[in-house]
């Protein structure tokens, strides 16, 4: 699994919130915290929360922050070390529970949680199928998640990545929500300039470019080449 073992090492883990999330970054770090905040709606005191793949927990730490009861899994030791100081800065440390784990093997009972977030994780995924069924057998309500798209300009440069990436087409999501028995509740698609464009812009300069890309973004071809989207599935009521 490509991002599994990437991530364990101590400078990935350190360097992770600065490399990707300052400068031009900041920008997408704002949008994605937007998409999951959105997704959610207002949180209700002990809403039952699992962010998979945590990292350093930058939504498991804003949710804490909503009142969710929540809890961050990760597989790698060095990635929920940064989350649990992300915490311990925020003075959130007793409201949020970090734990080591495999998303493939969720150590948690069926529907378990009201909520499982997945964000940034299933470009990583050889077996995204058998992770989104494990997603779904722990919630008893929503599932929300981001993926990386065939159709953009992310193509230029996903194959540089030390870790590699999966795109995914609106079908291949689709046929994935039908198989772990989800339905689709509410899509996102956004940023015609990739996270990678941002990411090496300083701030000031960042900005003009998002306005411009929210301007084509707005439109159906926008949509139609947006390089992430963002997915709000549901567990269908039972007949
Ligand atoms: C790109 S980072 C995303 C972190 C966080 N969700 C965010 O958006 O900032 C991917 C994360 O997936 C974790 N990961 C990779 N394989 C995993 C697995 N099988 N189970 C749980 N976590 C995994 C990595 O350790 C890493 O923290």
């Amino acid at each position: 699994m490509k991002g599994q073992d990437w991530y364990q090492a101590d400078e990935v883990a350190e360097e992770y919130d600065d490399v990707r999330f300052s400068g031009g970054g900041a920008l997408i770090d704002r949008r994605e915290k937007e998409a999951v905040l959105s997704a959610l709606g207002p949180i209700e005191e002990g809403h039952r929360v699992l962010e998979v793949a945590c990292g350093t927990g930058r939504f498991t730490t804003m949710l804490a922050d909503q009142g969710a009861d929540i809890v961050g899994l990760d597989i790698s030791r060095e990635m929920l070390e940064q989350g649990r100081e992300k915490a311990a800065d925020a003075g959130l440390s007793d409201r949020v529970e970090f734990m080591r784990g495999d998303a493939s093997r969720l150590p948690f009972p069926d529907d378990h949680f009201d909520t499982v977030v997945a964000m940034r994780f299933f470009h990583l995924m050889d077996e995204p199928l058998q992770f989104m069924t494990e997603l779904r057998r722990v919630s008893s309500d929503q599932v929300f998640f981001d993926t990386f798209n065939a159709r953009s300009l992310r193509v230029l440069y996903t194959w540089l990545l030390p870790m590699g990436s999966r795109l995914y087409s609106e079908r291949q999501v689709a046929e994935m929500l039908r198989a772990a028995d989800l339905t689709l509740a509410g899509e996102e698609h956004d940023f015609v300039l990739p996270y990678g464009f941002y990411r090496e812009l300083p701030g000031a300069v960042a900005g003009p470019f998002r306005f411009l890309d929210e301007l084509i973004g707005n439109t159906i071809p926008g949509d139609y080449v947006a390089s992430v989207s963002y997915w709000d599935a549901r567990v269908p009521d039972e007949a």
